[in-house]
């Protein structure tokens, strides 16, 4: 095939069948393999979309900054979009990104603002405040904002969700992805529900977020909030990019479980992806008891392993995490669906207990 440019090479990306790792999950589980974009994430196609829907709208050109609050992977496509398009990239990421994607943003001539982790989003400090200070500062500079620019959701409308109902020919029945900015998932989920309204959508939340919480109750539970490792999935914000009433089930995924998965397509299926692809994997483990053999299951594994190699795919950082007991075996973490059953399982057998007590004092 011959391109115009790299850009030409977004999207179109692999559905590939998991016959090693689903061997037991009673269904066709397939991964939408998005390491085959040229950034090697599912964030080419969002970049792509916000920097030309905004050239179409006339609010950027040529010679402009693009300012973003990212985690990597969008940082890594909008620098490889504003090379080839002759912008200045300007990125505030957070101190948990890996070194890997630290150094791969500055490869691609992307300037770098590290910002605290662990700082609110209302912290002067965070990556959000500093790239929106940043846009504020500068002169043409214009701030991306992935988390609520619409345009993320239509990159995914327009792209991701067409092809996964052609490459399964209208068949899939469930399609599960990690949930950050939400645009993957709302994109995906509304273009799919549109083709067929009985296809089941389920997120994958991290714990440590507040997403999952939010779409149970309303309600945002700063409890919910504490440090995890997962890059890219779940938020400590509410995105506009979140479509919440798409969402039929959403799993809460552990860092070690996530890590395992990851580790366990690598090996059986010869797919290096990245740590959200091991969460979007376990999730599908999550839901086995629901599935049957004429299920056809997507699962959007979002970027490409080689981001991971000092964390992940290193059995030092692994032993770090105490992730490496138990022989390295995954270990399956109870997600808010099940321990919901085995709750329910068990007042069913007290109140059952109880009646019999009852009858026996009576
Ligand atoms: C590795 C990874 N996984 C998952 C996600 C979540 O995708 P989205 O932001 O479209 O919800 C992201 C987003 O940054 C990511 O970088």
């Amino acid at each position: 095939m011959r391109y115009e440019n790299v850009l030409a090479t977004i999207g179109n990306t692999p559905l590939i069948h998991l016959s090693r790792i689903a061997k037991d999950i009673p269904a066709q589980v397939y991964g939408k393999v998005e390491a085959y974009n040229p950034g090697q994430s599912a964030k080419d196609r969002t970049a792509l979309y916000m920097v030309e829907q905004a050239e179409r709208d006339g609010l950027i050109q040529p010679g402009d900054t693009i300012v973003e609050a990212t985690s990597g992977n969008t940082g890594y496509s909008l620098a490889m979009i504003c090379s080839m398009k002759g912008y200045r990239c300007l990125l505030t990421v957070s101190s948990k990104a890996s070194q890997e994607k630290l150094a791969l943003l500055k490869a691609m001539g992307a300037e770098v603002v590290i910002c605290p982790a662990d700082a609110e989003p209302e912290d002067p400090r965070s990556y959000y405040s500093q790239a929106k200070r940043l846009s504020e500062e500068i002169p043409n500079a214009y701030y991306l904002a992935q988390n609520f620019n619409l345009n993320n959701t239509m990159a995914h409308y327009s792209s991701t969700g067409p092809e996964i109902w052609k490459q399964t020919e209208g068949k899939i029945t469930h399609y599960v992805c990690c949930a950050g900015t939400g645009g993957t998932l709302s994109g995906t989920a509304r273009y799919l529900k549109e083709q067929n309204p009985d296809i089941k959508i389920i997120g994958v939340d991290a714990y440590g977020s507040v997403l999952r919480k939010y779409w149970e109750t309303g309600e945002f539970d700063k409890s919910e909030i504490y440090s995890y490792k997962v890059e890219g999935l779940g938020k400590t914000i509410i995105p506009g990019n979140v479509a919440f009433d798409l969402i039929d089930d959403f799993v809460k995924v552990t860092d070690r479980s996530s890590a395992h998965r990851a580790r366990q397509l690598a090996r059986e299926e010869g797919l290096l992806v990245g740590y959200s692809s091991g969460s979007a994997m376990q999730a599908v483990f999550h839901l086995q008891e629901e599935l049957k053999p004429t299920d056809v299951v997507v699962a959007l594994f979002p970027d490409h392993g080689t981001r991971y190699l000092g964390k992940v795919y290193n059995d030092d950082w692994m032993k770090q995490q105490g992730f490496l007991e138990h022989n390295g075996e995954p270990i399956n973490d109870i997600s808010y669906q099940r321990y919901r059953k085995i709750y329910r399982a068990y007042r069913m057998k007290y109140k059952r207990y109880l009646r019999q007590t009852l009858r026996s004092i009576s």
